[in-house]
């Protein structure tokens, strides 16, 4: 087993090999998912918490069927942004959680490393379902095996993240990994919304979707992040939609057997055109979201397995 990982908090420490094994591991999942008997039993008699101070559809739906397909009893703790009250509230929910042995604690947290100090605190599996404007690891592991699945191969491919890098974990998660496996990546968007200093991160950075897009394999589409702006990063959104929204004649510019792809929730007519987001030709957009179930019970049952072998290794010490 590569997978040496005693949480995942985003794709930052993983080496190649260990994406790679996620990704060999969720493909077995999908057949599993797409079999009539769904269940496994890599996480029976496990506990998951699930736990979203921040809004989510596909993410939380995906985590918690994954842990039942898998056999954990899943838990799903309705926390409200409001009652999010930061600092201490953050680590006393952990504490009081912790004492029902958890398991596996997935979190999501508008505060970039709140997942991190969480995972300070418990003794189980972190996995950061999105922290603030951090990391997404899931999301951009379900992204790399829909683009393996659809391309055949995850390196040497050129792929265009295109719309608000700024305030995207998406973009950001999506970066890392496509980097350690060798594509060639540009972000195409407004220069407002472009983080400072992103050219350090090995990628090309265009302001204008048609010189950006010529002759990529993938588009990756991302939603205007408005939460998380303050102030005038756009003109107005049909401006937008007129500069950087993907229409025919943008897609165009792309390879002919480009796919395109978006995490959603998706804003038709503002980055995207709807036409296109529906061509199934060309959208991968619900393999996605097929594909985000099998990552999530991949990433869980590889954490647990580690966990396992953890808790074997110190009940052997003190035997
Ligand atoms: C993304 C997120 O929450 O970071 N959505 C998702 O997880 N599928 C992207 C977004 O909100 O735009």
């Amino acid at each position: 087993m590569q997978f040496s990982q005693t949480h995942l908090l985003g794709i930052e420490p993983l080496s190649p090999a260990e994406i790679t094994e996620v990704l060999d591991l969720a493909g077995q999942y999908v057949d599993l998912n797409r079999s009539e008997h769904k269940h496994a039993d890599a996480l029976a008699g496990l506990t998951q918490i699930n736990m979203f101070f921040e809004s989510s559809t596909r993410t939380q739906a995906s985590f918690e069927l994954a842990g039942k397909r898998l056999g954990a009893d899943v838990l799903n703790m309705a926390m409200q942004a409001s009652s999010v009250k930061k600092g201490e509230t953050l680590i006393d929910t952990a504490l009081t959680l912790n004492a029902m042995h958890p398991d596996l604690l997935v979190v999501r947290h508008p505060q970039s490393g709140a997942v991190d100090l969480l995972a300070q605190k418990v003794n189980c599996a972190v996995l950061n379902a999105g922290d603030g404007r951090h990391e997404h690891p899931t999301q951009a592991l379900l992204d790399a095996l829909t683009i393996r699945r659809a391309r055949g191969r995850l390196h040497r491919l050129s792929i265009a993240i295109c719309g608000d890098i700024a305030h995207s974990r998406v973009a950001r998660s999506n970066i890392l990994l496509l980097h350690k496996m060798e594509n060639r990546i540009r972000l195409i968007g407004p220069p407002t919304l472009m983080p400072a200093g992103i050219s350090d991160f090995g990628v090309e950075v265009f302001d204008d979707m048609a010189e950006g897009l010529k002759g990529v394999d993938v588009v990756m589409m991302l939603r205007l992040q408005k939460e998380r702006m303050d102030g005038g990063f756009i003109p107005s959104e049909r401006e937008y939609y007129f500069r950087y929204g993907l229409d025919a004649e943008k897609l165009a510019h792309a390879r002919p057997d480009a796919i395109v792809m978006h995490p959603g929730p998706m804003n038709r007519g503002v980055e995207i055109d709807g036409e296109i987001a529906d061509d199934i030709n060309r959208s991968v957009i619900q393999d996605q979201v097929e594909m985000g179930v099998a990552v999530r019970m991949a990433a869980m049952d590889l954490l647990a397995r580690g966990l396992r072998a953890r808790r074997h290794a110190t009940a052997g010490a003190m035997a």
